[in-house]
């Protein structure tokens, strides 16, 4: 079964609505929707309307929701809200929330539920740190991760999510993984999925890598057999520097 590569920016805490409307106007007029890959942006939650209203070819992901519907969550957004505004797709477990919030794989499997529940994507993000690569740990990291992150999903559930593998050390670090380290480790998600939810979910599920991915290397990963696409942070905040990744990419 063919999956169809994904490609999404992730703006994380960047850009004020001018800028986002700004960034869909420059970036809209190139895409046809005729791309055999989906593009899409994570933006603030104060920038989503404005580029649900501007996406037409484009997907919007929320780069963060709250597993519970309403109630006493100062300062929370929960997956109602996103699906009002029309955001298709949602971004869970990134490492900058899981080491600076305490965001934990039950939080994401709580969250993972209430998105797919809503007809939302997920896009779970996972990854070791530069200790655990050097210590040879990044296997047992990265299969405890998922295995926490998508407990209480069904093999149909995981087979529409997005996994994203961003090792830590390659975020904003311009030290990308080499593309063998990333193939490898994009399989070895996908080697998870199969041994926790069966061959469907495992050839279904789109698996994408992070972490310093630039106009210069998208194409080297793009080719390997286990990455269906990207999670771009620095590299989607000018329209440019997405426009060259989408070119290198049609
Ligand atoms: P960079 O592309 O800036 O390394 O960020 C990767 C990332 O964290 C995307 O979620």
């Amino acid at each position: 079964m063919a999956r169809k590569p994904v490609i999404f920016g992730n703006w994380k805490m960047n850009k004020l609505r001018s800028e986002a409307e700004a960034f869909f106007q420059g970036v809209e007029p190139h895409l046809t929707g005729e791309e055999k890959a989906d593009y899409g942006v994570g933006t603030p939650f104060t920038c989503l309307d404005v580029a649900v209203k501007n996406a037409k070819v484009l997907k919007v992901a929320a780069e963060n929701c709250n597993e519970k519907d309403s109630g006493a969550y100062t300062g929370e957004v929960s997956v109602p809200m996103i699906q009002e505004i029309g955001a298709g797709y949602c971004i869970i477990g990134h490492s900058e929330r899981r080491t600076y919030y305490a965001e934990t794989d039950a939080h994401c499997a709580a969250k993972a539920k209430r998105l797919l529940d809503a007809g939302i994507v997920p896009i779970l993000c996972v990854g070791e740190t530069e200790a655990e690569y050097d210590a040879g740990k990044t296997a047992e990291v990265v299969k405890a991760e998922l295995a926490g992150s998508l407990a209480g999903l069904t093999a149909e559930e995981v087979g529409k999510i997005i996994i994203a593998y961003e090792p830590i050390w390659a975020i904003g670090t311009g030290k990308s993984a080499d593309k063998q380290t990333a193939q490898d480790c994009c399989k070895l998600c996908r080697d998870t999925v199969r041994d926790l939810f069966g061959e469907d979910a495992a050839e279904a599920v789109r698996i994408q890598y992070g972490g310093s991915v630039k106009p210069i290397n998208i194409a080297e990963y793009m080719a390997c057999p286990d990455i269906d696409g990207a999670l771009i942070g620095g590299a989607s905040l000018k329209v440019d520097s997405f426009l060259e990744i989408i070119n290198a990419t049609k």
